[in-house]
């Protein structure tokens, strides 16, 4: 069964299958002008440009169904790496203690922030999560997004976060889209773990790592790795146990203080170092010299979101970029400090807040954000052999119209694996 797409007036993304881009590289745009893919079994088996009547024709005659995609403009699906979209409930209180003053710490240390978000998802059932959940993958599809990784995190008890990696169980098995799921029972520790905190690690590595391996619940694992959280040493444990069992890890280090996490993460070959709101000369030297070791580097992914909502400072990418480092960017759509399920407005976020040119947050966005999940040979991409996710948009130059008409919703028509959803 081939699939033709045609009539699309620009495509970008175009490039080599696998590709993923660095420093100056993010400044690169391929394109393709007046271009077709063909597609079966979900992938793109053949693409061009400029096609002849008698292409067309031929194009055509192979096919069994032919997409006109109306002269609109087409972008790789949106990959958000980093999301936390299982809770129970939004924080709005929290949200007016910070309007009035508060600081996130502050509200975390009087057991407010995750352990509020765990209190309520404790008290939720697996099939209400699941609903809730389902209805922000389908609010996330809705604008662009086809790839989505979801971490546990909200739960803190065996209970809870084993409810959590199921409910991401079964949108892996009920959504089209790719979903990735990551296990981050080392997100806060709870209040009776206070003054115990190794108890609670043991709890993490003794009780739930078991269960997750044997019901094959996480792709990846995370620890919050900063200050006033998981320290260095207690990540370094954490992250030992789980490369045992070959869980690849993806960390949220240095949101809140230089603390070594983006060391720990290079340390510990993982895949991805997150948020890095804090980051000077040792950091960036780190995340360099994990790319020049053959493991394949660790990919910075900065959270925009997180910096807007929190008010806290914007990770440093201009420096990153400049010292020649890829960069991704996520949406950490979450109910505490970045509730913002939209890639367009992240795009824009970086392009005013963090000086991203358009293009590199383009890149940022899709190919770049496949390689922090390792998916880069797969989605991120339009090339033979990449999957056919991708949106069409009736925005004109939508690589600088996304980000520069902010707050909307530029996303006409989503496919996935070359199917409409
Ligand atoms: O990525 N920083 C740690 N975790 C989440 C926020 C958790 C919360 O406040 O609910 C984040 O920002
Ligand atoms: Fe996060």
């Amino acid at each position: 069964m081939k699939k033709l797409f045609y009539n699309i007036s620009k495509l970008y993304g175009a490039n080599e299958r696998g590709t993923f881009k660095k420093g100056h590289e993010m400044q690169q745009l391929n394109t393709l002008e007046n271009a077709w893919m063909l597609v079966e079994n979900g992938t793109i088996i053949q693409m061009g440009q400029c096609p002849s009547e008698k292409e067309i024709e031929d194009l055509i005659n192979h096919s069994n169904e032919w997409i006109d995609l109306e002269g609109l403009e087409v972008l790789p699906g949106f990959v958000d790496s980093h999301t936390h979209i299982v809770f129970a409930a939004p924080r709005h209180e929290e949200f007016a203690m910070r309007i009035q003053g508060a600081t996130y710490e502050e509200i975390a240390e009087n057991g407010g922030g995750i352990l509020n978000s765990a209190k309520k998802l404790q008290a939720m059932s697996e099939n209400d999560l699941y609903e809730q959940a389902s209805k922000r993958v389908i609010l996330m599809l809705a604008h662009g997004t086809t790839t989505i990784e979801i971490k546990s995190g909200y739960g803190l008890t065996v209970e809870a976060e084993i409810k959590i990696l199921r409910v991401v169980k079964r949108l892996k098995e009920n959504f089209k889209c790719t979903i990735k799921s990551t296990f981050l029972g080392a997100h806060a520790f709870p209040a009776e773990f206070k003054n115990n905190q190794q108890g609670y690690i043991d709890l993490v590595l003794n009780e739930m790592l078991p269960i997750v391996i044997a019901e094959k619940l996480a792709d990846h694992i995370d620890v919050f790795c900063d200050k006033g959280f998981f320290s260095v040493e207690q990540t370094s444990l954490i992250l030992e146990e789980a490369a045992k069992r070959d869980i690849p890890a993806k960390i949220h280090a240095n949101e809140l203080g230089l603390t070594g996490g983006v060391q720990t993460a290079v340390e510990h070959q993982a895949w991805s170092a997150d948020h890095l709101e804090h980051c000077e000369e040792n950091e960036i030297a780190a995340l360099q010299k994990g790319f020049s070791q053959n493991y394949g580097g660790t990919m910075p992914v900065a959270l925009p979101g997180t910096s807007y909502f929190l008010g806290i400072p914007y990770a440093p990418i201009r420096n990153f970029i400049g010292n020649g480092l890829p960069v991704a960017l996520a949406t950490d759509f979450n109910p505490g400090s970045s509730p913002i399920c939209s890639i367009q407005t992240i795009w824009a976020l970086a392009c005013t807040q963090m000086k991203m040119m358009p293009v590199e947050a383009f890149h940022a966005v899709t190919c770049n954000a496949a390689r922090a999940l390792r998916l880069e040979n797969e989605v991120g991409s339009l090339a033979v052999g990449m999957r056919a996710d991708f949106f069409t948009t009736k925005t004109v130059d939508a690589v600088k119209g996304i980000p520069y008409f902010f707050g909307q919703n530029h996303v006409d028509r989503v496919f996935v694996g070359g199917d409409r959803v």
